[in-house]
């Protein structure tokens, strides 16, 4: 069985007591249907909302914030849909990368990205090692991530290992399988919340979920906001939390 240690809530931790969040942000397409927009308008609106959410991850003093940018199953969405996604990106990387290196965020990416266009992973890396040394919270994307392709990953990495006699079969517990995961530098998970109504995982950090507390919300993505955070933290703060003991 997994298991999670109980968070560290030292004199400096934040009231709510969570230092990893991860969102599934969800609900662009609706958003923009009721208002008779294209579901471009919807996406860009949820970059609105990505800025103001990092801004008060940081506020709220969150290590980490963990957001599901595009799944490995997002490929089966119209070409022109994927292309605006990508563009979307890029230009968030463009034009907020020089604030949250400012801001002393650390960006990085969970997910198979080296499948994305070339001079996006340039990007990508780029943003990624340029933020690497600063010591602020983390902002994790999670691009063409998928939880159970993780796992397979992570399972390879660890046999390739056997394989080679670094590791002995029977010693590979927990910790051999974090340590091979995409969030092996991450904190542990506390808090995974879903927008828009929409109550399921869809392949977004299974491994990682396994004792943190589920928030879903009806809040559009395009909606959410500081305030939103700060109540999802809220009821974080109210749940009793006894991973598995009493
Ligand atoms: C789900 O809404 C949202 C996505 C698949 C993409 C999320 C992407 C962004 C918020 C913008 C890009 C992000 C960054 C970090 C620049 P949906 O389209 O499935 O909505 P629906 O269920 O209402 O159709």
């Amino acid at each position: 069985m997994a298991t999670q240690a109980k968070p560290d809530l030292s004199s400096a931790a934040p009231p709510h007591g969570a230092r990893h969040v991860a969102i599934i942000m969800d609900g662009n397409g609706r958003w923009a249907k009721k208002r008779l927009l294209p579901r471009a308008a919807g996406h860009r609106a949820g970059v609105e909302a990505v800025r103001r959410v990092a801004r008060a991850a940081q506020d709220l003093g969150l290590e980490c914030l963990t957001l599901y940018a595009f799944s490995s199953e997002n490929w089966k969405r119209p070409a022109s849909e994927v292309a605006d996604l990508m563009g979307l990106l890029r230009r968030f990387i463009e034009a907020d990368l020089d604030e949250f290196h400012a801001n002393g965020v650390r960006l990085k990416v969970i997910g198979d990205y080296h499948a994305l266009e070339p001079s996006l992973v340039a990007m990508i890396e780029n943003a990624v090692a340029r933020t690497s040394g600063n010591s602020g919270p983390m902002i994790a994307i999670a691009l063409n991530y998928g939880a159970q392709d993780e796992m397979v990953r992570a399972v390879q990495r660890i046999a390739q290992r056997a394989a080679c006699g670094e590791i002995m079969p029977d010693t590979i517990g927990p910790a051999e399988i974090d340590a091979a995961l995409y969030t092996a530098d991450l904190p542990p998970l506390d808090l995974l919340i879903r927008t828009s109504g929409e109550q399921r995982l869809s392949n977004f950090m299974l491994w990682q979920a396994a004792y943190a507390e589920l928030y879903f919300t009806d809040i559009l993505w395009p909606d959410f906001d500081g305030r939103a955070l700060a109540a999802a933290l809220d009821a974080f703060r109210m749940r009793d939390r006894r991973f598995g003991g009493l």
